[in-house]
């Protein structure tokens, strides 16, 4: 089995898909981990709308300014929130939590994505108003971001990232530490331990073989 950092880190942002059909299964496996994905409260105060259709996909890439080449991908999943019924709990902060919530669900679906062999794309630049009229989106709920899954027709570059030195502060505000090597695990130490893994399982398929 794949470490999941493994799959967290080699995950890209694909932007050019294959016009390619993605079997059901592999769709459905994309939603179920949306809807596992962790909510304030477990209040799950999300909808997702599949968009499979070429010419609702045409209409919603429009409605992302015109980002055409994500009507390409085999699916546009539109991620709803109901900030409603978190604003019912949570008075103002519920309208936060929603924006979580569904940020959460649209990172499952990327990583299952990627998993299955998939690309994936999160979208976030659309008018939200043209958006609601493609998917007959009432007032309750709101469009936060659409993910597009499909077969990718790139390999993107990893774009770079900052170290973990720069973002980790140690109990309060700007708290580096002087020695980020004796804290941190490095890179070194997360393929020994993919390789210990690897050995592992290569040993209980011998002795069960035996
Ligand atoms: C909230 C959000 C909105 C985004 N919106 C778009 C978008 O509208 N179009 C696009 O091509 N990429 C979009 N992206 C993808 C980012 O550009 C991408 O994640 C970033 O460049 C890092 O690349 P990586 O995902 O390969 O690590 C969005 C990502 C996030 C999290």
């Amino acid at each position: 089995m794949r470490d999941i950092l493994d799959i967290i880190t080699s995950r890209r942002s694909v932007k050019r898909f294959q016009p390619q059909f993605v079997d059901w299964e592999k769709i459905s496996r994309v939603l179920e981990a949306a809807r596992h994905a962790p909510s304030s409260g477990n209040l799950q105060n999300w909808k997702f709308i599949l968009v499979m259709e070429p010419e609702k996909k045409q209409k919603i890439a429009e409605a992302a300014y015109d980002q055409h080449d994500i009507a390409l991908a085999a699916a546009l999943i539109v991620v709803c929130g109901e900030a409603e019924k978190a604003e019912r709990y949570y008075g103002e902060h519920g309208s936060i939590y929603t924006i979580e919530n569904c940020a959460a669900a649209a990172q499952n679906m990327l990583l299952e994505a990627h998993s299955l062999g998939l690309g994936s794309l999160w979208v976030g630049a659309f008018s939200e108003e043209d958006v609601r009229a493609a998917c007959g989106i009432p007032e309750e709920a709101q469009p936060l971001a659409i993910v597009a899954i499909g077969y990718a027709a790139e390999t993107p570059e990893k774009p770079p990232k900052f170290p973990l030195e720069n973002l980790v502060y140690f109990g309060s505000w700007r708290n580096r530490s002087k020695d980020p090597a004796k804290y941190m695990v490095d890179i070194a130490s997360i393929l020994e331990r993919r390789a210990q893994n690897v050995k592992e399982m290569a040993q209980n398929i011998i002795t069960t073989e035996k």
